[in-house]
């Protein structure tokens, strides 16, 4: 199956009608069907088929055991409504660039492998790279087996759910000890390869960035008979924090979103008891994160005070800046005679293998709008194949 094939192969799977956008949430019938497509391509090509206790699942083409492995891929799961290409385009890809590696008669002195990492958006437990992390050791397996999803599920009853032991969750060092690098090919969440005019650039660093759950109570009642004055109202609150968090975010040139929220009771004519937001906040540095991240949580305690509301605030997980490997990428420009270098404000796996020391590097694909974690989500085919011949020609180099 060609690059076409497996994309088609994949379209419809976790899609919803209504939006078209994709719901791929970690060990949900979505991205089990994702799972057995991954297996299929695997399959298909008599690459050695292997999950790990955290459910990464790896392809490989030649054996492991011979050491300094050379890893690619990316992820199948989706943010809420995600777009068609954030993780699908760097898995499709490494099984085409495979596939060009052998059409050539390439024959790897070291073993290539392609991962599909586990639950990398953290839609459904809120940990994003939770694969990528439990399989380094830097998500606990204890902390990962108590996740709950918004039904109050735990990651470990999913598990099992799904024939998976939730005690095989964490580091996975015999697969650890033989990589020797890690190649990430996604589409671009951002606009600088059309301000290059350039189908292919490559990551030079992730931003630092987190997120911080806001829980504000306050007091329900009735919408008609409780004067404005008497009110306990944690919507107000939590309205004026993210106003203040897209006020600060501005003034520090960083990131500031709030992007999900759970209210109870989420009646029209009640005052709510409790709004439960999530602050996603990211910045060149890890100072500017942290300085914003303080700003927002005074401005809203604050507020609270006014209001008459409580607030807590839980860090749920912060990742710090990553510099990719800067002699893969001096690699990289040789081999495809220098592309635009960039930088990114997306969290990905590479960024988790990178910091667990395993050299990584990333090539991004161009993306007309910029529009990423939504439907809109694009890239031209004739972009795609230039990626999939840089992917190509870069695996070439690191395994012969
Ligand atoms: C992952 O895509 C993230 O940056 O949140
Ligand atoms: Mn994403
Ligand atoms: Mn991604």
């Amino acid at each position: 199956m060609g690059f076409e094939a497996m994309w088609d192969a994949l379209a419809a799977v976790g899609r919803d009608r209504a939006s078209g956008g994709y719901r791929r949430f970690a060990w949900s019938d979505a991205d089990m069907a994702c799972r057995e497509w991954f297996a299929g391509a695997a399959c298909e090509r008599g690459m050695a088929l292997v999950e790990d206790g955290n459910g990464n699942a790896f392809a490989w083409w030649g054996d492991l055991d011979a050491g300094n492995a050379v890893l690619t891929g990316s992820h199948l799961d989706s943010v809420p409504d995600g777009g068609a290409y954030d993780g699908p385009l760097g898995v499709v890809s490494a099984f085409a660039a495979v596939d060009a590696l052998r059409e050539r008669g390439v024959e790897p002195r070291r073993a290539v492998g392609i991962a599909s990492f586990a639950d990398e958006e953290g839609a459904r437990f809120g940990i994003a790279c939770a694969g990528s992390r439990l399989l380094t050791g830097s998500l606990a397996a204890d902390r990962a087996r108590g996740l709950r999803d918004r039904d109050g599920v735990t990651l470990a009853e999913v598990l099992r759910g799904r024939q998976r032991n939730p005690d095989r969750l964490g580091p996975t060092p015999r697969l650890l000890d033989r990589l020797g690098c890690f190649v990430e090919l996604h589409v671009e969440q951002g606009r600088g390869l059309v301000e290059h005019g350039a189908p292919v650039g490559v990551a030079s660093a992730i931003w630092p960035h987190g997120r911080w759950r806001f829980d504000f109570r306050g007091e329900a009642n009735h919408a008609g008979t409780t004067p404005m004055r008497d009110r306990r109202d944690p919507m107000l609150t939590y309205a004026m924090t993210a106003l203040a968090a897209n006020k600060q975010a501005r003034l520090a040139d960083a990131r500031a979103t709030f992007g999900r929220l759970d209210v109870a009771p989420n009646g029209t004519n009640a005052i709510p008891s409790r709004v439960q937001a999530w602050l996603d906040a990211r910045a060149p540095d890890e100072a500017t994160v942290k300085a914003l991240v303080d700003q927002v949580t005074r401005q809203a305690e604050e507020r609270a005070g006014r209001d008459g509301t409580d607030l807590t605030v839980t860090m749920e997980s912060v990742t710090p800046a990553v510099a990719f490997d800067g002699s893969l990428r001096d690699r990289v420009a040789r081999v495809l005679g220098g592309v635009p270098v960039l930088s990114t404000g997306a969290g990905h796996d590479a960024g988790v293998l990178q910091a667990a020391g395993i050299p990584t590097t990333m090539l991004f694909v161009r993306n007309p709008t910029g529009v990423s974690h939504a439907p809109d989500e694009y890239a031209e085919p004739s972009d795609c194949a230039a990626g999939v011949t840089a992917l190509a020609l870069l695996l070439q180099e690191l395994v012969t």
